[in-house]
């Protein structure tokens, strides 16, 4: 006789095949639609000064700091082309970063930074929403992505 109960096994079984299918949707979106899983770095406060970089001609860095009620900086010129590497903070309450048309999801979190890359391919304005409840200004709490033809000069 067996030590384990059938049915819990096929409990077990079922959870692992659960776990194998997100595992699964995660590198296969990752792959498919370039979808960068936002990684958590060690807090490092030289990311908490909003600041826009370029790197080179097609890379970019942006420092993005979140507090009540708006995102620093909040307009970003991006050449097209460009992928951006977000590194987000905030200076007080949890608050959200989310650009739909990119699927990026991110949570600004004092004393954390989360970094995400996005490759902006196609022209346009790209906005930037906190869609985390963070207080009375929450609903007015945005930044845009502004993607254009390469040489335009950068906002501080
Ligand atoms: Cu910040 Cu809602």
């Amino acid at each position: 006789m067996s030590l384990i109960h059938k049915v819990e096994k096929h409990a077990i079984m079922l959870t692992g095949i659960v776990l194998g299918v997100f595992v699964f949707s995660i590198l296969y979106a990752q792959r498919t639609y370039r979808t960068d899983v936002p990684e958590c770095l060690p807090f490092d406060k030289a990311y908490t000064e909003p600041a826009i970089r370029q790197i080179d001609d097609h890379t970019m860095q942006v420092f993005a700091v979140a507090s009540m009620w708006n995102f620093e900086p909040s307009e970003i010129y991006v050449p097209v082309g460009t992928e951006v590497d977000f590194f987000l903070s905030s200076k007080d309450v949890v608050h959200g970063f989310n650009i739909s048309e990119k699927n990026v999801n991110m949570m600004a979190v004092y004393g954390s930074i989360n970094k995400t890359t996005v490759k902006f391919d196609k022209p346009g304005v790209y906005d930037i929403v906190c869609h985390e409840f963070c207080g009375t200004g929450h609903q007015n709490m945005k930044a845009q992505v502004i993607v254009n033809v390469p040489s335009k000069t950068q906002k501080p």
